[in-house]
């Protein structure tokens, strides 16, 4: 760990390590921006607990004594404990000791200030599932108090289990719509692909690798090139060849705009659980 990290020194309590909070521990590891003892994780499962206890990370049942002994606090549980939640660390909450991250979504920042003491630094933050293999999406919103250093422990969290993007928080809800939910958008078209090659003869499990690389390898072109997805896609498209036969029946059935809407029915279905669950 470089001398200038924001983390080091600093102590993590993750309340609730399922799937997103034991996906971001084993990150922070792997990736050894911090070590086991610098991490606290609480959680009410003792099952979660125990998978956790093997990666040498102290854990207790007691969310109130992990903040306590913590200066960063992830909050990873799901939205509908989050006010318990909230409500159970408040009252060792310290605004000038603690900075309070949120991967809960649909849970707005203003919903979070306000049930922990007056300035305390709070992130929001959303995550996606590939997280879990260190290859996620995560966009972060800062709240009223938190200031440039806190942005840099939020980033220095989430660049361990993938890429991280600021957006304002009038944002987050695209952001659910498109990486949120993204994957599963991707796994359905790599399903197709792969039920394309399997109409064509191929193998199955043959068919599912070739899809997966190829989604995989069209991405790391996109990321690392920099090139935008026209100039990619004009590299692979030859005059009268394969790729334009293939491009003009997913134009012809409007492939484009069924995304676009996709998307836009995700964002407004964002909205609707965000003004529901603050009602
Ligand atoms: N998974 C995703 O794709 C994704 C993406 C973006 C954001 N998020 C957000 O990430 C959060 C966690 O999601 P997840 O999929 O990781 O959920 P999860 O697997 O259910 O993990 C939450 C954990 O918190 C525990 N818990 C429940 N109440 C608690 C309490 N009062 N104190 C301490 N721990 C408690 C749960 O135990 P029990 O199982 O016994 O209840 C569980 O082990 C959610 O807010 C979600 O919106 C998830």
């Amino acid at each position: 760990m470089g001398l200038s990290s924001p983390l080091e020194d600093k102590k993590l309590a993750v309340i609730g390590v399922g799937a997103m909070g034991s996906a971001l521990v084993r990150g922070l590891i792997q990736s050894g921006k911090v070590k086991p003892e610098q991490i606290v994780a609480a959680d009410i499962d003792p099952s979660k607990l125990a998978g956790i206890q093997t990666l040498g990370i102290p854990t207790t049942d007691d969310n109130k004594s992990a903040v306590q002994q913590s200066e960063i606090v992830l909050l990873c549980v799901k939205p509908q404990v989050m006010d318990d939640v909230l409500a159970d660390i408040a009252p060792v909450t310290d605004p000038k000791k603690h900075c309070v991250i949120s991967i809960a979504a649909g849970v707005p920042i203003a919903r979070i200030e306000a049930s922990l003491p007056q300035g305390t630094p709070v992130i929001r933050v959303m995550p996606n599932t590939p997280a879990q293999v260190l290859a996620g999406a995560s966009a972060i919103a800062l709240g009223t108090n938190a200031d440039e250093n806190h942005r840099k422990i939020a980033h220095e969290i989430f660049s361990a289990v993938g890429l991280v993007v600021d957006v304002p928080e009038k944002l987050m809800d695209a952001v659910t719509a498109l990486s949120g939910s993204g994957p599963a958008y991707v796994f359905v078209f790599a399903e197709a692909l792969a039920d394309a090659g399997v109409n064509l003869g191929l193998p199955r499990d043959v068919a599912l690798k070739l899809a997966a690389q190829t989604l995989l390898g069209a991405a790391k072109m996109l990321l690392e090139t920099g090139k935008h997805p026209a100039e990619l896609k004009d590299m692979v498209t030859s005059p009268g060849g394969t790729t334009i036969a293939a491009l003009s029946v997913l134009e012809r059935q409007a492939f484009r705009g069924a995304i676009i809407e996709a998307i836009s029915a995700a964002h407004q279905r964002a909205k609707e659980l965000a003004k529901s669950s603050s009602e």
